[in-house]
């Protein structure tokens, strides 16, 4: 966790005057359903301990000034007249803040000032931790009442048309619900979930590849037509599906014949993510840990073999993962391309499972891989601080 009482200060000495509200909104790791949200599908994802804070203030006229802590750097708009910027960060809070005002919400200006321990650029949702945080500082100082379901699209909107990116739903939605030691099976067509304790005796493993994401952007959206081609050829038989998500594995099986790889073996695997989502939620939901466990390395072959979104060194760090001791299952989580791997492991065995990880990968490739035991924590609110009460 970041040290609030230092964002405090920080803000203070930029501005002047101390913040009159510290939000905090996580990142988050998926443990099984994989390019399933945007398929209207099923998703499992805890909200992790890191987060996105902003420390903010309103104004009485309608600039809003941002500072990134983290960056060393500044930005500057007027909530009347916000275009894009070239640098990517001040696209997510100008996004945010035009999608606040399109849907109709009054905002003053303000004076921000933003730091993170999210991960950039790993595939752990710094993001939608960015978007939401900055949707729910707004929300604060402006006494707004948003549902959290509309914080969630708002912030997925600004990313689809101001920052350019075709993203689903679901990190959107894990930064507002998160729960405290909990994933949440959601239902990513009507976005009602299911909140599934997490066993005390496992943990979250994340491991981050550091294999730059280059390719992810246009890989992405390419997955998103091939996905959408299958739903137009399989209307053919069954003409009330609307997505990948209304078809089943028997209707599937049916017809996959007839359409074109890859479009068949894209389908292949939403349709059977989404049964391994929503199996594995009802696994862990009867504490069976070692099935959930297959199902995240099916998952994980499926999305090598059939959604072909792995890299040979992301399969690496799975197939090692996967036969360590005390790992229950191991796959690559997020986009892909890249990224990160997560795995549940027995929390007796985590200290020499991450060791050896970090010394299998390290011998085949020379790169050095980040290791995050995550604890599932709660979504966006108002950052807690020990130190004292908020200015
Ligand atoms: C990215 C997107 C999500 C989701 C995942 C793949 O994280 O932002 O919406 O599609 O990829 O599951």
């Amino acid at each position: 966790m970041l040290d609030i009482g230092l964002l405090r200060e920080r803000f203070q000495q930029r501005y002047g005057i101390h913040p009159s509200a510290i939000v905090r909104a996580p990142g988050r790791v998926n443990l099984i359903g994989e390019h399933t949200d945007y398929n209207d599908g099923f998703v499992f994802p805890v909200a992790i301990d890191r987060a996105t804070y902003i420390a903010a203030r309103s104004r009485s006229d309608q600039i809003v000034r941002v500072v990134s802590s983290d960056l060393n750097e500044e930005d500057a708009f007027s909530i009347d007249h916000i275009e894009r910027s070239k640098r990517p960060w001040h696209n997510y809070v100008r996004g945010v803040v035009m999608a606040l005002r399109a849907a109709g919400h009054p905002l003053t200006g303000a004076d921000l000032l933003i730091a993170s321990d999210v991960p950039r650029g790993a595939g752990l949702s710094s993001s939608a931790a960015l978007e939401v945080a900055v949707g729910y500082a707004f929300q604060t100082l402006n006494h707004l009442n948003i549902l959290g379901e509309e914080l969630a699209l708002l912030a997925q909107g600004a990313e689809n048309t101001f920052v350019g990116v075709q993203c689903g739903i679901m990190d959107q939605l894990i930064a507002v619900f998160g729960r405290a030691d909990h994933a949440l099976l959601i239902d990513c067509r009507d976005l009602s979930y299911r909140p599934v304790p997490l066993p005390s005796s496992v943990a979250v493993v994340v491991c981050d590849s550091h294999i730059p994401r280059t390719l992810a952007a246009s890989a992405y959206n390419q997955r998103r037509q091939e996905c959408n081609a299958a739903v137009q050829l399989l209307q053919q038989w069954h003409p009330g599906i609307r997505a990948l998500r209304d078809v089943s594995e028997d209707q599937f099986a049916a017809h996959s014949d007839a359409l074109p790889e890859p479009v068949r073996s894209r389908a292949r695997h939403v349709v059977s993510e989404n049964r391994r989502t929503l199996q594995g939620a009802a696994a862990l939901e009867r504490g069976d840990v070692a099935a959930f466990g297959r199902l995240m390395n099916e998952s994980h072959a499926s999305l090598r073999d059939d959604y072909q979104v792995s890299l040979p060194d992301i399969d690496l760090l799975a197939s090692t993962a996967q036969r360590l001791a005390g790992c229950y299952g191991s796959r690559l989580t997020g986009a892909g391309f890249g990224g990160c791997t997560v795995s549940l492991v027995e929390r007796s065995e985590v200290e020499t499972f991450s060791r050896d990880l970090v010394q299998a990968y390290r011998h085949a490739t020379g790169r050095t891989a980040t290791i995050y035991v995550c604890r599932a924590s709660d979504g966006v609110g108002r950052a807690v601080d020990n130190a004292g009460p908020q200015g």
